[in-house]
This record gives structure tokens, C-alpha cells and sequence, in this order.
């Protein structure tokens, strides 16, 4: 990383002849057509779930099931409470320790509240936006990492649960006030990544999970979504892309397609869009998944992800945890496994999440944090992965 932090300085440099350009015309972008990363994500930072850190939660929720009921309950505490967590929970030294395990891209989820105060949100809009700069510039300017800035929550709702806003909002759907919010929060985003200093080094994504069927017994496959909630997302997606382009059109905008693959929207983009899908890949539930089987779950969504190949895939989430049948003994296996599929098959992959203390059991051995804590695995000197673990994937 450094060798590589160094040689996007030498292609900096002026040229002998010292003909004057801007930085942004000599810095390298990344192409994901040929770009791969080792990544993780910065969850239960700019955005809280109940299950990643139970002490917290505990702590500030008054027993709310999502971020919008913590907010409202803490009232005026709220503000302090999460400015607090965003000066701690994650700090430059999660950044190196990251780094010198062998992590070269973070993905950031926030809420739409870092970018906007929107009327009438229980969602917080506070200093997001200098926390996540800070971090951002240091993990670039230090170790050369590329930053994936992921909205995972848009205004009235896009599935029904914390992520999307609140539990039980919907309301982002076919609601043009609500998708009006969206392009502002984009524009915002935009320029965030524009006047970073450091354009090159982000990809943005602007949407997380999307899902409008209210059955959330199907949440994780491709009946989340409807085809009509589907052709709203895409009118979204392609405003998006409109907006980028506008703007910087070196910016990669990665597309989180709900659970629906590559090959159901590909044909509505051309392929000229500088535009790469994010693959989520779960093995905690809808799947007979136990840690011992996992390895052949992986092969088989590795060798699907990339769909009909006219977009390059990334499978910004995964875990390990299995439905049945926990193990620890099989956890380094199945996190290599993983790693290396993922980055054979596809663009690489973010391990779902850098930090997780959750304490709930899961079936078999430990309890949730024992499978998907990155940090804790890095502890343990689990990272090696290796393409010719996959060899034989089927
Ligand atoms: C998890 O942690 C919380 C807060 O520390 C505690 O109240 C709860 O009993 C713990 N649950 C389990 C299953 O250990
Ligand atoms: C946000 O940061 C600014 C500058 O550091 C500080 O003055 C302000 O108090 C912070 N706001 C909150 C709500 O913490
Ligand atoms: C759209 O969302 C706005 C803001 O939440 C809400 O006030 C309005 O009633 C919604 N419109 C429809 C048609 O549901
Ligand atoms: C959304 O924005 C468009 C374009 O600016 C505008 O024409 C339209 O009236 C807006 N709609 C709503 C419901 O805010
Ligand atoms: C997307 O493409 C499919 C066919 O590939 C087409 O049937 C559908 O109408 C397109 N959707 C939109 C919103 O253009
Ligand atoms: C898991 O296995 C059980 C028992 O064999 C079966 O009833 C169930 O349908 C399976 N579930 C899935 C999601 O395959
Ligand atoms: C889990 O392990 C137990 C004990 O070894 C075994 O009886 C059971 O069949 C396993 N369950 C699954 C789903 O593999
Ligand atoms: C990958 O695994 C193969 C086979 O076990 C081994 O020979 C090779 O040294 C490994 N490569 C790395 C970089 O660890």
C-alpha cells in the first residue's frame, strides 16, 4: 500500500516540461473493470443498528428498535449522545490497524441525515460529514485506500427497517417529494467527493437494500422487490448517474440492486455508465447454511455475482455466520474462503462490519460478535486469503 500510495504521487507529479494542470487532471481513477480490494465495513458509526454494539444500545436506545426511536427518546440528548459515538467508535487508529492487516478499500455507510436535515426526520443531522472526512482523507493520504460512500438510508423509507430510515418506513417509493429530498441529498454527496481533495479515491453509492414488499420473511432475496419498486429505483439510479456525470464523470457510482443480481438491470444501463454493482451475500438465514457447508453456499454466489458480466461486480457485504451449527474452529476457513472467492470470482468484497460487540447467541458455538467482528478476526491473524483456496470451488 504504501509502494502503491507512492507511485499515485510520482503519477502526480508535474511533468518535466511543467506544463500547469489541475491535480484532478493527473491523478489516477480507479477503473472497477480491472480495480480489486480487500475491504471492510465502518458499520455502527455515522449509522447505529441495534446489533452491533448491545452495550450502546443498551445504554442510549430507552428500548427503541432503530436509530429514529434512540433519537427520539434520548430528545435533546441525542445530538451529544451520537456526536460522541462519531468521535470514538471508529478513529485513525481503526484506519492503520486496517491497513496493516491488508485492507485496502472501506465502505461508509450514513444516513441521509449527514447530508441533509430533513423536515420532520427523528434521524440526526449533525457533524457526519467532518468525522467522515476526517477518516476518509486520512485512510487515502496514509495508506492509499479507495473509500465506497455508501447512503444507506433515504427520506421516507426504502425497506421497512433501521437501515432504510425507521422500522416499518416505506415511504420513499413512488413519492416524488421524497425522491426530490434524494436528489438533494445527492448533490450534497456530489460535492462532498468533488471538493474532498481526493475525487479519485471514491465511489459513490447511493443506495442501500432497497425492498417495498412488507413480507420481510423474503428480505434478502429477489421478491423484496417488486418490478414496479424496481422502475422507481431505476428512475433513481439514472438520475444519479445523470447528476455524477454532470459533475465529474470519473466518479464511480456503484449500484446496491436490492437482492436482485447484475443480470436483472443490466440491460436498462448502457454500457458506457461508469457504474458497478454491490452484491450482498448472506449465509445467516434463508439458506440450510451451517459453518460446515458455508464454503459451498460461497462458491455458488461467488460464481453468480458477477451475472451476465456487462458491469463489474463488488460484494460490498458478507459474513460468516450460518443459520445452523455455528463453529469457531471452522471461522478462519470460512472467512478465507470468502475473501478469496469473492476476489477470484468478482471485484473483491467488505466484510460486514470492522467493529461488532453484538452479544446475541447464534445456533451452535459463541454468540453473534464471535462471526462478525473483522477486527476481532485480524486479532486472531485469521487474514490469508488466496486464490488457490478456490480452485476447486463448486
Ligand atoms: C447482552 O448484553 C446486554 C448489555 O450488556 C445484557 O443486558 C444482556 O443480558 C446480554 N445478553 C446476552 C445474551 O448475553
Ligand atoms: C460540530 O463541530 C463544530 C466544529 O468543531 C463545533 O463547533 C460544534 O459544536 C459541533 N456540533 C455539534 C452538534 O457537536
Ligand atoms: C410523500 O412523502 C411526503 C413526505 O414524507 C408525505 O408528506 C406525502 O404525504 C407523501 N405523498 C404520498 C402521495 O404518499
Ligand atoms: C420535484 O422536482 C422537480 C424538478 O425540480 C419539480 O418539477 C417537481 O415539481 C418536484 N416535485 C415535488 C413533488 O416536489
Ligand atoms: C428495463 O429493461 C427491461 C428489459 O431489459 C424493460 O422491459 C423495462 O421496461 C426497462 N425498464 C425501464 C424502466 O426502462
Ligand atoms: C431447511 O431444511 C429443512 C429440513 O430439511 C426444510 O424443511 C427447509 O425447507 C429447508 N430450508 C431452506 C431455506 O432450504
Ligand atoms: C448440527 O449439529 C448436530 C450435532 O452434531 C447435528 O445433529 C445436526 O444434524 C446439525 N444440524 C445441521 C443443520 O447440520
Ligand atoms: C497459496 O496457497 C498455495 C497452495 O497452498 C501455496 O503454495 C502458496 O504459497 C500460497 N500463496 C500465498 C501468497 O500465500
Amino acid at each position: 500500500m504504501i509502494v502503491k500510495l507512492a507511485l499515485l504521487l510520482a503519477l502526480g507529479m508535474p511533468s518535466a516540461l511543467g506544463a500547469p494542470s489541475k491535480r484532478t487532471e493527473k491523478v489516477q481513477y480507479i477503473d472497477w473493470n480491472s480495480f480489486k480490494a480487500y475491504g471492510v465495513n465502518l458499520g455502527g458509526w455515522l449509522v447505529q443498528e441495534s446489533t452491533i454494539d448491545t452495550l450502546w444500545w443498551d445504554t442510549y436506545s430507552g428500548g427503541a428498535s432503530d436509530e429514529w426511536g434512540l433519537c427520539e427518546n434520548l430528545g435533546s440528548q441525542c445530538g451529544p449522545v451520537l456526536e460522541q459515538r462519531y468521535a470514538s467508535w471508529i478513529t485513525t487508529s481503526d484506519i492503520d490497524k486496517a491497513a496493516e492487516s491488508g485492507i485496502t478499500l472501506l465502505r461508509i455507510p450514513t444516513t441521509y441525515a449527514a447530508w441533509i436535515k430533513l423536515p420532520g426526520s427523528q434521524l440526526y443531522s449533525g457533524n457526519q460529514t467532518t468525522y467522515l472526512e476526517d477518516i476518509a482523507t486520512y485512510a487515502i493520504t496514509q495508506y492509499g485506500m479507495h473509500i465506497i460512500l455508501d447512503v444507506h438510508s433515504l427520506p421516507g423509507g426504502i425497506n421497512g427497517l433501521t437501515i432504510g430510515e425507521a422500522d416499518d418506513h416505506w415511504g420513499w417509493f413512488n413519492n416524488q417529494t421524497n425522491f426530490n429530498f434524494s436528489m438533494q441529498v445527492m448533490d450534497k454527496v456530489i460535492a462532498f467527493i468533488q471538493n474532498s481533495g481526493h475525487p479519485e479515491s471514491y465511489t459513490l453509492e447511493p443506495i442501500n437494500e432497497p425492498a417495498d414488499n412488507h413480507d420481510l420473511s423474503v428480505f434478502g432475496t429477489s421478491a423484496a422487490l417488486s418490478d414496479a419498486g424496481a422502475a422507481w429505483v431505476l428512475k433513481y439510479i439514472q438520475a444519479v448517474l445523470d447528476r455524477v456525470a454532470a459533475v465529474n464523470s470519473k466518479i464511480p457510482v456503484m449500484f446496491q440492486g436490492s437482492f436482485k443480481g447484475e443480470e436483472y438491470w443490466s440491460g436498462n444501463f448502457s454500457a458506457s455508465e461508469n457504474l458497478v454493482f454491490d452484491v450482498h451475500n448472506y449465509y445467516f438465514q434463508g439458506r440450510n447454511t451451517t459453518s460446515l457447508n458455508v464454503p459451498s453456499y460461497i462458491c455458488t454466489d461467488a460464481k453468480a455475482t458477477p451475472g451476465d458480466g456487462k458491469f463489474p461486480t463488488y460484494v460490498g457485504e458478507w459474513s460468516i455466520q450460518a443459520l445452523y451449527n455455528n463453529s469457531f474452529a471452522l471461522r478462519e476457513r470460512n472467512l478465507n474462503y470468502g475473501l478469496s472467492a469473492f476476489h477470484k470470482y468478482s471485484h473483491g468484497s467488505s466484510y460486514w462490519t470492522w467493529k461488532f460487540s453484538g452479544n446475541a447467541t447464534v445456533d451452535g458455538q459463541g454468540k453473534q460478535a464471535d462471526y462478525w467482528s473483522y477486527e476481532a478476526f485480524i486479532d486472531r491473524g485469521y487474514f490469508h486469503p488466496n486464490a488457490s483456496i478456490v480452485e476447486h470451488c463448486t
